[in-house]
């Protein structure tokens, strides 16, 4: 299981979290990936300056913006789930 956690701090929400997590999980169902994905809401990472963070498999990406969500998926999070 790939673990995708989003910084829904205040600072986040104000950069948009909220519409990168409903990205991903757009991402999530088109790319059929539901049951190796599991996405989450984190509390504040730290990095408030960078947001929004996201953590994937404990790695943190920064000003993960809905522009970002698709690379991030095809880059990070797609080849830990084997395809
Ligand atoms: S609010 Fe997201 S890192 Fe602080």
């Amino acid at each position: 299981m790939v673990k995708v956690s989003i910084c829904v701090g205040s600072a986040c929400h104000m950069k948009g979290s909220h519409a990168t997590t409903q990205l991903f999980q757009q991402e999530i169902e088109r790319l059929g990936l539901g049951s190796q994905v599991e996405l989450s809401a984190s509390f504040c990472m730290g990095e408030c300056k960078s947001g929004p963070c996201v953590r994937v498999n404990g790695v943190k990406f920064y000003h993960v913006d809905q522009d970002r969500v698709a690379s991030l998926m095809r880059e990070e999070v797609l080849p830990l789930c084997g395809g």
